[in-house]
């Protein structure tokens, strides 16, 4: 295995418009295109879901692609609201490593995927584009979690043809917002363009065609930014506020470096004067559980970057999705909690 073992995992948001299938592409990724057969390998964090390495290698059915990667597996977040996205991507700076902007294929381009991409553009983060739907094309035979090109190529040639033009306009939308872009197995050179990769998130059509782009990716553009360490203190952003029974008000987090234990003080930013609290709970969902009852979650007394996890604390009430959470000590607290009032 070529994994580094000072690398953290990438972490991967999934923008678009609405209802052009964000959560479906990640039903699937943690569902049956990666997990069947291997379920339980597969750890789904709080609002993000963490995909090994080696489930997307064997998914994908060549061992040799073992020694091709480097890093540890993917952190897919699965993007709410558009507005709490913008609020996460300005504030925690590079938050998304990579990204992938899905489109319906049939709908084309609309407000929020051109919203999307120039976020992305402004944030210069690598992404692919995932052009969603394509089994809704009037003829599609579908061959279920099949790769894109093998399943392309034994349609119709209408079909074909109808899939082509469609792409085509969404390479035309990619231009006339300043991106070059090619159906992904056309693209020779990912600094130079956009790679489209057509998918059937229902199907599972081109889902290991995503994962493989991803890892790519991640090789080519990351490399150089994926050193962690393990012993800085915990820094993240609030996904989430939420209400769990017996425990209060929590905050899903994504923790995008360094290290957070149960009892660390963090300053979390609010509406008000950013608060202060001591960490009571940290807690993980079991694998591959639906995250609906409290019971699935699982106490853990630290975890280390990229993660998403849910924190439990007093005072939470007023905290703020999309805000910053950090891990502060006696020496560093005010300093922390003026910059997070000043954000
Ligand atoms: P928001 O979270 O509201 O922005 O939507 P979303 O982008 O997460 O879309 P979601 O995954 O909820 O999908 C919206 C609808 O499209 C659902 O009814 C899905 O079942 C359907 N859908 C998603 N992907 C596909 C697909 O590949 N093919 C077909 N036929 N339907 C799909
Ligand atoms: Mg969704």
């Amino acid at each position: 295995m070529a994994v580094n073992e000072n690398l953290r995992t990438p972490i991967v948001s999934v923008m678009g418009h609405v209802d052009h299938g964000k959560t479906t592409l990640l039903d699937k990724i943690r569902g049956s295109s990666v997990a069947e057969g291997e379920a339980g390998a597969i750890t789904q964090h709080i609002g993000a879901t963490e995909v090994p390495i080696e489930n997307i290698v064997n998914k994908c059915g060549d061992p040799s692609l073992k020694d091709r990667f480097i890093v540890p597996g993917l952190l897919f977040i699965d993007t709410p609201g558009h507005h709490a996205f913008t609020s996460l991507r300005s504030r925690g700076g590079a938050l998304a490593d990579l990204a992938i902007v899905i489109v319906d294929i049939n709908e084309g381009f609309m407000p929020q995927t051109i919203e999307s991409l120039q976020i992305l553009k402004r944030f210069k983060t690598p992404f692919v584009v995932v052009a969603n739907k394509v089994d809704r094309i009037h003829g599609w035979e579908p061959n279920k979690n099949s790769s894109f090109l093998a399943s392309y190529n034994k349609q119709s040639e209408r079909v074909k043809s109808d899939l082509d033009n469609k792409l085509y306009e969404v390479i035309g939308e990619l231009y006339n917002i300043g991106f070059n872009s090619e159906r992904y197995d056309r693209v020779s050179d990912f600094q130079r363009n956009i790679g489209v990769i057509p998918i059937s998130a229902a199907t599972g059509e081109g889902i290991a065609d995503v994962l493989i782009i991803l890892l790519g990716l991640a090789q080519k553009f990351l490399e150089g930014n994926l050193h962690y360490d393990a012993t800085a203190p915990g820094t993240g952003t609030v996904l989430e506020v939420k209400e769990e029974k017996g425990l209060g008000t929590t905050i899903d987090t994504i923790l995008y470096d360094g290290t957070i234990r149960k009892g660390d003080i963090i300053v979390v930013g609010s509406l008000g004067d950013p608060i202060q609290t001591k960490i009571r709970a940290l807690l993980k969902p079991r694998p591959l559980s639906e995250i609906k009852a409290e019971e699935k979650f699982q106490q853990i007394s630290e975890v280390t970057a990229a993660v998403g996890v849910k924190i439990s604390a007093p005072n939470l009430e007023g905290a703020l999705a999309g805000a910053p959470v950090r891990v502060v000590s006696p020496e560093t607290v005010d300093a922390i909690t003026e910059q997070i009032k000043s954000e």
